[in-house]
């Protein structure tokens, strides 16, 4: 099968595509045939290796001390089930389906990968049936992470919340499920992506680049970082009294029950993914240098299994 390997950390010439053999599932896997992937910012991360500070060594430790344990990134991916291990009992094969591949040995920038059909970091589900494989595959990381986060600050309908960097991947997610959840919402985004912001259901965008949003006149509830650019100290100057801040950059977990709620939700078309740009396997070097910008907006798609048309 067609891969992309990493062998050392460094910028994106270090993403090599290559022929690999085929995955062989154990029991309690699934072989899947990926249709499609991402590029994350934690893929990027990964790949550059570049930690704050504090992280570093911690992250090295667990990642891979010189080079990269883990050779295939990718964290997020939909495929349909090729073959299933005889302990597999919640899926069959040619079920459709999306997930993240948190802390297993190998990544989604491939085109086999074998998924246990339950593990303790990462998830798997059925595909959302509306969604093409590109759309679903940019749902797990982003929206799990938006939905862990506004568990965590208890939003409430009605209430509230400024999403900082409303246009990144976790930011656009933020957006639509607190007004799924009845919230009022204003994002903060460059001038450049208010329209998208709106576009998603703000109703209010403050260009981060003119303005600074702690010096506003309004109160919130909620804050959320979606970027990891903000502080709690300055978001405390928008917040209510009882006002929760949250951020990207806390620890966060994956759970089935938030991926099969996020499937539900883009079924009812209330909750989409932005894609931002969509490349070939073979264009990893590129999308990785577009996804080091910093400037993604929503999601960076991987097409690993050319479609023809209708690809639901
Ligand atoms: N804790 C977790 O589980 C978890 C999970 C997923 C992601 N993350 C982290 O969350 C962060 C965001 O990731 P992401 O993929 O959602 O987004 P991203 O791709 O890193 O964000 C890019 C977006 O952020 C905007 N942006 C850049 N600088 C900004 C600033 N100073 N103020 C406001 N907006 C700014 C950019 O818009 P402009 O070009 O217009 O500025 C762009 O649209 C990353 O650090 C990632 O590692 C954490």
């Amino acid at each position: 099968m067609k891969a992309v390997v990493y062998k050392k950390y460094g910028p994106p010439n270090v993403l090599e595509v290559t022929e690999m053999e085929k995955p062989k599932p154990r029991d309690n896997e699934m072989l899947i045939k990926i249709h499609a992937a991402t590029v994350t910012s934690g893929d990027v991360r990964l790949r550059s290796s570049d930690f704050p500070p504090l992280f570093w060594l911690p992250a090295r430790l667990i990642f891979g001390l010189f080079n990269p344990k883990k050779k295939i990134l990718g964290h997020e991916l939909a495929g349909t089930i090729e073959v299933i291990g005889k302990n597999v009992t919640k899926f069959k094969v040619g079920d459709s389906v999306f997930g993240t591949t948190t802390m297993l040995k190998t990544g989604s920038y491939a085109e086999y990968i074998c998924l246990p059909q339950k593990w303790r970091n990462g998830v798997v589900a059925l595909k959302p049936e509306n969604l093409s494989f590109k759309e679903a595959a940019a749902l797990p990381v982003g929206a799990m992470t938006a939905m862990f986060l506004l568990e965590k600050a208890n939003l409430k309908n009605g209430q509230k919340v400024l999403v900082y960097g409303a246009s990144g991947s976790v930011g656009s997610y933020a957006l639509q499920l607190a007004k799924i959840q009845g919230a009022v919402v204003t994002g903060v985004c460059s001038g450049s992506n208010v329209e998208m912001v709106k576009s998603l259901g703000a109703e209010k965008a403050i260009d981060y680049k003119k303005e600074d949003y702690s010096q506003c006149n309004d109160k919130f509830d909620i804050v959320i970082d979606g970027v990891g650019k903000t502080t709690k100290t300055k978001a405390k100057k928008v917040l209510t009294a009882n006002g929760a801040f949250v951020s990207v950059k806390m620890l966060t977990k994956e759970k089935t029950e938030n991926l099969e709620r996020i499937k539900e939700l883009a079924e009812k078309g209330k909750l989409k993914p932005f894609i931002d740009q969509t490349f070939a396997l073979n264009e990893i070097v590129h999308a990785h240098k577009y996804v080091d910008s910093g400037r993604k907006r929503g999601n960076v798609v991987i097409e690993i299994l050319q479609q023809n048309g209708n690809d639901l």
